[in-house]
């Protein structure tokens, strides 16, 4: 069951050869190879502390939340919410009320644009994001500015994928309602400097919504610090479950919003006449939520803690400093992302061979990689390219899963070159 107290955090550097114990599926063997994993960008393992969590709500005290007075939605109940008490310490924010479970980071924006955005986004208004967004953080946006006449503005990335904040600045207006962007970009890996942005923003007093899928598993986040009104993320990629995610948003922005969807939860009352909604935050959890998943999700939280956002965020960067250093040294290797302030990503493009190819070689070498556009087309339009082989971390990798990288990569040099 869910305990609400922080896990206390072990000093020192990760212990990475016991952290990767905890993920049984990296035990296995691919292809007759020991299986190395980099494709934490879209979906990171799961430790068994997660699987756990969900296995036992299921066997021992599954049943729908706050509706029963029996004993098994009690407990229920109470390990979903203190799931969400997890995730309101982690986000450092200032109550639960602020913490709405959805399906994950795409519903979250998805939400902010159908209620806070049909609301204040009028003809004429402004809507600024970044080149480097993923899609999610893109089509919700032109969705709401083509149904409310307004303008979808895009602040430009140079060459090496930082957002060129002056261009940011400059494209800041009165008519500016709402600025959204990520806080790591899927693409590129890019940390985006989200406190200095939203400071641009809200001085010209546009809200900020900051899509944190890629940075939640990878740096620590507090959310009264970025100084944002909205947070999104996804458990799954946060080592918790898939179909959970979390919208923060600041009090007085989602007391002042219309609910999204309608039905059980969200209502205090309903007549044939008028509907009463619940309080925060279930006035936006419309429908019986992803039990389990919220329970695992505080599970996956409290395991973050337990091994410290800061170790975790330096092992990651030293694994990428060396994964850089050593696919440099791939001849026709080209990387696509080389911003100066970088996590968990390293996009690339090997001269005359297509990143499918070089995907389906790796995978024969027990090396998995995503290729293709990554959500994220506008991001390969700007490289003037149709994909990348991306290669991203979890907390799990090592130098070791780098150099075996490098060395399929050599095996698909040979085939194709
Ligand atoms: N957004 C996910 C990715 O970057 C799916 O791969």
């Amino acid at each position: 069951m869910s305990a609400t107290a922080q896990s206390p955090v072990a000093a020192g550097p990760l212990d990475v050869a016991a952290l990767r114990a905890e993920f049984p599926v990296l035990r296995q063997q691919v292809h007759g190879k020991p299986l190395v994993f980099l494709d934490s960008a879209a979906s990171s393992q799961k430790p068994q502390v997660v699987i756990d969590a969900e296995r036992r709500c299921y066997e021992e005290y599954y049943a729908n939340i706050h509706r029963g007075v029996h004993k098994l939605s009690q407990l229920s109940t109470e390990a979903y919410e203190g799931a969400r008490e997890d995730v309101r310490r982690f986000l450092g924010a200032a109550s639960t009320k602020e913490v709405v479970f959805t399906r994950g980071t795409t519903e979250s924006v998805n939400l902010v644009a159908q209620t806070w955005g049909r609301r204040h986004v009028g003809p004429g208004d402004e809507v600024l994001i970044t080149a480097l967004e993923h899609h999610s953080n893109i089509v919700p946006w032109q969705m709401l500015c083509e149904e409310r006449h307004a303008k979808l503005k895009v602040a430009p990335i140079d060459d090496r994928g930082a957002v060129l904040l002056d261009q940011f600045e400059k494209q800041l207006s009165v008519r500016t309602k709402l600025c959204a962007f990520a806080h790591v970009s899927n693409a590129l890996g890019t940390v985006n400097p989200v406190k200095q942005m939203t400071a641009m923003a809200k001085k010209r007093g546009a809200v900020v919504l900051v899509d944190g899928a890629q940075a939640l598993p990878r740096l620590p986040v507090d959310v009264q610090d970025l100084g944002c009104d909205f947070y999104a993320f996804s458990g799954h990629k946060a080592y918790g479950p898939s179909g959970i995610g979390v919208l923060w948003g600041r009090r007085e922005l989602l007391e002042a919003m219309p609910p999204w969807q309608g039905g059980g939860d969200m209502i205090l009352s309903v007549t044939f006449g008028k509907t009463l909604y619940n309080e925060l935050p279930y006035k936006f959890e419309a429908g019986t939520p992803n039990i389990a998943g919220g329970i695992g999700l505080g599970a996956a939280i409290r395991w973050l803690e337990s091994k410290g956002m800061q170790r975790i965020l330096a092992h990651e960067d030293a694994v990428l400093r060396h994964g850089t250093e050593a696919l440099l040294q791939v001849p026709g290797l080209t990387l696509v992302g080389t911003a100066p302030e970088k996590a968990g990503v390293l996009s690339f493009v090997l001269e005359g061979i297509h990143p499918h190819d070089i995907g389906q070689v790796l995978d024969s070498e027990g090396v998995a990689i995503r290729t293709g556009h990554h959500c994220a087309q506008p991001v390969m339009d700007r490289y003037g390219i149709p994909a990348t082989a991306r290669a991203s971390l979890g907390v799990y990798n090592t130098t070791e899963d780098l150099d075996a990288l490098v060395r399929a990569l050599h095996k698909v040099r040979e085939m194709f070159g």
